[in-house]
């Protein structure tokens, strides 16, 4: 438990990157990255390849939800306040007894692996949260395992997100890894012991992990490893097939006594909408709700995330909510924060970051998002998140 003082955090001064960039530009620098998302999108999709494009930028049916979970954010709206002091602003959380100077963290993505161009980008996400200070949350679906993340994450906490295996022994041997590697906490993800229906992955008819992509966290697994006749490394199509036939337990409300007594670690519930799921959450003792919908990559025909988020918030009461899906600026984690949110999950945006310039093109876009958050304290009069909340957000 860290005992980090608060004021620690007060005048971090994250807008100040757009003074470096300014100042820069008086000498002809362009900054490398984009600040923006249209742009970085589509410089990313571009170094990506149509493949990879497909799997990050796709999601389920015509992506309506998808799409949506982002233009949502734009029917939000804050109402500035003035004659306040905001020379300093603190955007300093609590979350499961450590301080984190930001609000933000990455989400769980299980294609950053193949993102950069050495296909290492788990550890160059990890890399970017040891720089940033940004707690990455790490994959059950990952080129590296869950160990050497970690490692890679210096001293920013981490996240295990975990699929949620059949197999008993495997689900209790991954959680039992993240425990010993040090991650705080255990983020299960609910909506994805199958995976929905995608019309670009199924149009190019490519699914990365039945390639072999992103599963070294089972292929160093001493329990994956012992339902196998061979090693991957000498039958990977077998070790493929296995992984396949062990994936995507169904949980119920049940399986949450289970979880409790097989980690000390707190659970993480990633995929709540509903209000009366986020209450039973709570009654079954989940240490914080993940208000999330996969960033419509799971099921389509549902509405915005953001639109759900304070009624998650109400029904979550005391308990922590984390948030994701249609982040895409400062601005946008700002509005989640008014809305209630405990902790604002930045997805493909740090992804495309990754695609472009590795940990440094990840960092860069978590800085700007940072930065735009700042920078929208200040304006608005908001100098601490309390006020942000106090401010609220309006439906327009
Ligand atoms: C390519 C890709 C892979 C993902 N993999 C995972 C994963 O392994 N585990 C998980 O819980 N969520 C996964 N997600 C969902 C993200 O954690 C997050 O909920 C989503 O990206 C939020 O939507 P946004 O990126 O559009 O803001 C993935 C999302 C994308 C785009």
């Amino acid at each position: 438990m860290d005992a980090v003082p608060k004021q620690k955090f007060a005048g971090l001064n994250f807008g100040g990157i757009q003074n470096e960039i300014y100042n820069a530009g008086l000498s002809g620098v362009l900054p490398e990255f984009p600040v923006d998302f249209a742009t970085l999108e589509k410089r990313a999709h571009d170094a990506l390849g149509p493949g990879l494009t497909n799997y990050v930028a796709g999601g389920c049916g015509d992506e309506h939800t998808q799409d949506t979970n982002a233009s949502a954010f734009h029917h939000w709206g804050m109402v500035p306040r003035m004659m306040v002091d905001c020379a300093e602003r603190d955007l300093s959380i609590e979350l499961f007894g450590h301080r984190y100077p930001t609000p933000l963290f990455m989400a769980p993505i299980g294609l950053n692996g193949d993102a950069t161009q050495d296909k290492d980008g788990d550890m160059a996400a990890a890399r970017a949260s040891a720089k940033t200070g940004i707690p990455f949350c790490a994959s059950t679906l990952a080129n590296h395992p869950m160990e050497d993340v970690k490692k890679a994450c210096g001293d920013t906490p981490a996240f295990f997100q975990l699929y949620t295996p059949k197999h008993k022994g495997l689900a209790e041997s991954l959680i039992a890894r993240a425990e010993t590697a040090g991650y705080s906490a255990l983020v299960v993800t609910l909506d994805t012991w199958v995976t929905g229906w995608r019309p670009r992955d199924l149009n190019a008819s490519n699914f990365p992990q039945l390639r072999g992509r992103v599963l070294q966290n089972y292929f160093t697994d001493p329990v994956f490893r012992s339902l196998l006749e061979k090693p991957p490394e000498e039958d990977l199509r077998a070790a493929i097939f296995t992984w396949a036939a062990t994936f995507g337990q169904v949980l119920t409300w049940e399986d949450m006594a289970w979880f409790k007594s097989v980690t000390k670690l707190p659970i993480v519930l990633k995929g709540i909408c509903h209000p009366e799921d986020a209450k039973r959450a709570v009654d079954t003792g989940a240490d914080a709700i993940y208000c999330s919908n996969h960033g419509g990559r799971q099921a389509n025909g549902g509405i915005a995330t953001i639109d759900m988020l304070e009624d998650v918030v109400e029904a979550a009461g005391n308990v922590p909510v984390l948030f994701d899906s249609g982040v895409r600026s400062g601005s946008d984690a700002v509005k989640a924060l008014a809305l209630g949110a405990t902790a604002v999950g930045v997805g493909r945006p740090y992804t495309y970051g990754l695609a472009l310039g590795g940990d440094r093109g990840a960092a860069f876009v978590l800085k700007s998002i940072l930065a735009e958050a700042d920078l929208l304290m200040a304006v608005n009069g908001y100098p601490t998140l309390k006020a942000v909340r106090e401010a609220g957000a309006r439906r327009v």
